[in-house]
């Protein structure tokens, strides 16, 4: 299973820095727990754990943009990112009882390298920039204030 593609370019480098490190996860995970290596239960629990710090970072720091520069689909974007968090979730709880689901972690990356990234977040990346700051209220971009004199 091929889950790793080249690197999408936000052009905003926190963003960039945060997709890498869940890339070289991805590709560790690839490799260590693919059915022929199999991989040890204090490892995964390890890469899991990792995966989870990085998601929950990496996904308040695109949602905080996409607010901030008011994007049109910040509600969606979020419902995908709560739905990787859930599968996230759900497989720490398996992992903890005992079960390492080693197809339905490299099922979320692969889904996450192929899919979020490059349908959702790069569908955003007007949206992720530093700066715009648009205000907004309810959601709506208000007009830009008028100039000081
Ligand atoms: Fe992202
Ligand atoms: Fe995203």
């Amino acid at each position: 299973m091929e889950i790793v593609r080249p690197g999408l370019s936000t052009g905003n480098k926190i963003v960039d820095d945060q997709h890498q490190e869940i890339l070289t996860l991805a590709r560790e995970a690839m490799n260590r727990f693919d059915e022929s290596r199999g991989g040890n239960s204090s490892e995964f629990h390890t890469l899991l754990n990792t995966l989870a710090t990085l998601a929950a970072r990496h996904f308040h720091t695109e949602e905080t943009l996409l607010r901030q520069n008011a994007c049109p689909t910040l509600k969606e974007h979020q419902e995908e990112h709560a739905a990787y968090s859930e599968r996230i979730l759900d497989l720490l709880m398996k992992a903890m009882a005992g079960n390492l689901d080693r197809s339905g972690l490299l099922s979320v990356m692969e889904d996450w390298t192929t899919h979020h990234l490059l349908v959702w977040d790069a569908g955003c990346v007007h949206y992720l920039q530093e700066g715009r700051h648009v205000e907004t209220r309810d959601g709506i971009p208000l007009p830009s204030s008028p100039t000081e004199h």
